[in-house]
């Protein structure tokens, strides 16, 4: 029997959840909603420990909480911004992993599966949490850089990913006609390679989508688990984490321009690309920070689209002193916002709020992408994928049918970046040899501090 009080709590907590999760959808009330969050889950925790009579193993239950809470507070102190999706899937991994954990101990101890919901809430849990589990370990290594972010396609590797999608769904229902701990197991094992295979064969750009996705598969098997363990809170918050996974799934997609399944499936059928051809022996037209100085103060209208290297080279201050210089000389100045630029969604925003620039300033890709046309000059600052034109015309290229930011229909296109080396999706861009851009390499914050400087003594 469930203690009133500890219900109460517990509703308490349900509630924290969905607050946090309003309030972390505006940048201004996103802290308060993470610490919302937080005393949610510290809650949630505790109500555990006060309302069971019973509790076994309470110092190696203690030292597994300790040990958890350091790995994540240095973890989360030290993590770089870049670094955030990576931290991101690994945290995601051990939740689906977590979860698979406790439903299985939960089916060896026989009572819990009884009835035909409760096994099928431990099978669903099972299969969805070693997915996530794996599937994120791959996502981790492939965000940093420990294996190759292009997509891996094994040999045959359709009919290895067919045939243990169907052996784990003949296991699964297997499992819950003969409820035997072997069947268990070897459910476990096959879900365990299909996230692995789930994966492999995603690449370049559209990691993003499967991280979120993931999140999805995690929450939806910790509302699982919530079922098996007959505790509300965890069917509540897997609800939640399942729900807002998807929906993020959907606008991630929708805004790399693709339906979901050609990002799961895509590289089983795309032909070999030719996107690594090397760059090096092709002109390009570079410049000094003088020449950009002279070329942005004499401009009317410039765009500013911030990438990647702006978030690698921690350049937004000096970039937001640059827009400022040039606001201050009756330049117009727009930032423009592309949905996946940088390395995790909001990327950008976040960068540029920590430098104070007015929100009103930064223009989303929907609204500046009919304005470039007007621009004299698009300074695209540590970012390429998102400016890509073959995300329009090489259907060959694994960034097709990504919609991107229009710079190349600006006047004039400055890149700043450190060499011609390509971006996330390992695709060369064309853009770079085109006669209207300019190149000044270097580091972003060096370029930048360069061009201040420059255009401070004009
Ligand atoms: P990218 O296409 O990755 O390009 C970044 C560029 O920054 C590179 O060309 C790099 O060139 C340059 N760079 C790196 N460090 C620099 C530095 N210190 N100073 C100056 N330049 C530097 O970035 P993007 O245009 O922002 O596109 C984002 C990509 O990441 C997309 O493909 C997207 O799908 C993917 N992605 C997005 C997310 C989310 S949700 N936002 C998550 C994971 C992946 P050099 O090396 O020559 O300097």
């Amino acid at each position: 029997m469930i203690p009133a009080w500890s219900q109460l709590a517990n509703l308490g907590a349900a509630l924290a959840f969905i607050l946090a999760l309003k309030a972390l959808s505006s940048p201004k009330t996103a802290r308060l909603g993470n610490r919302i969050g937080a005393v949610g889950a510290i809650a949630a925790v505790a109500i555990v420990f006060f309302s069971e009579s019973n509790l076994k193993h309470l110092p190696l239950i203690l030292i597994a909480v300790a040990f958890g809470t350091i790995v994540g507070f240095v973890a989360a102190k030290k993590v770089q911004m870049t670094q955030m999706p990576q931290m991101v899937a690994l945290f995601n991994g051990v939740g689906g992993g977590a979860a698979m954990a406790v439903s299985s101990i939960e089916f060896l101890k026989a009572g819990a599966t009884d009835g035909f919901v409760a096994l099928f809430a431990t099978v669903f849990t099972v299969v969805i949490g070693s997915i996530s589990f794996t599937g994120s370990i791959v996502t981790f290594l492939k965000l940093q850089e420990l294996m190759t972010s292009r997509p891996v396609v094994l040999p045959l590797g359709r009919f290895i990913t067919i045939g243990t999608a169907l052996t784990t769904l003949v296991m699964s229902v297997y499992l819950m006609v003969f409820p035997e701990i072997w069947a268990l197991w070897t459910l476990v094992a096959l879900s365990l390679v299909m996230g692995i295979l789930f994966v492999l064969p995603v690449g370049g750009a559209d990691v993003p989508i499967v991280i979120s996705l993931l999140n999805a598969f995690t929450g939806l098997s910790v509302a699982a688990s919530g079922y098996v363990l007959d505790n509300v809170l965890l069917l509540v918050a897997g609800t939640l984490v399942g729900a807002s996974g998807t929906l993020l799934t959907q606008l991630m997609a929708k805004a790399m321009g693709r339906p979901l399944t050609s990002t799961l499936f895509g590289a089983f059928t795309a032909k070999a690309s030719t996107a690594t051809a090397s760059a090096v022996d092709r002109p390009v037209k570079s410049a000094g920070p003088t020449d950009i100085a002279i070329m942005l103060t004499y401009a009317t209208k410039v765009i500013i689209v911030p990438g990647y290297g702006l978030a690698v080279a921690q350049a937004q201050q000096s970039l937001r002193e640059l827009v400022d210089l040039l606001i201050s000389k009756g330049v117009e100045v727009e930032y423009a916002i592309h949905p996946v630029a940088g390395r995790m969604p909001g990327h950008m925003n976040v960068l540029l709020a920590e430098a104070d620039v007015p929100y009103e300033q930064l223009k989303e890709m929907d609204e500046i992408n009919s304005e470039f046309s007007n621009a004299s000059v698009a300074v695209v600052v540590g970012a390429n994928d998102v400016v890509n034109p073959a995300a329009r015309t090489d259907k060959s290229s694994p960034i097709f049918g990504m919609p991107i930011l229009n710079a190349d229909q600006a006047e004039q296109v400055v890149f700043m970046k450190r060499s011609m080396r390509p971006g996330f999706a390992g695709v060369e861009n064309e853009l770079l040899f085109n006669d209207k851009t300019t190149l000044l390499f270097g580091d972003a914050k060096d370029s930048l501090s360069k061009v201040v400087a420059a255009v401070k003594s004009m």
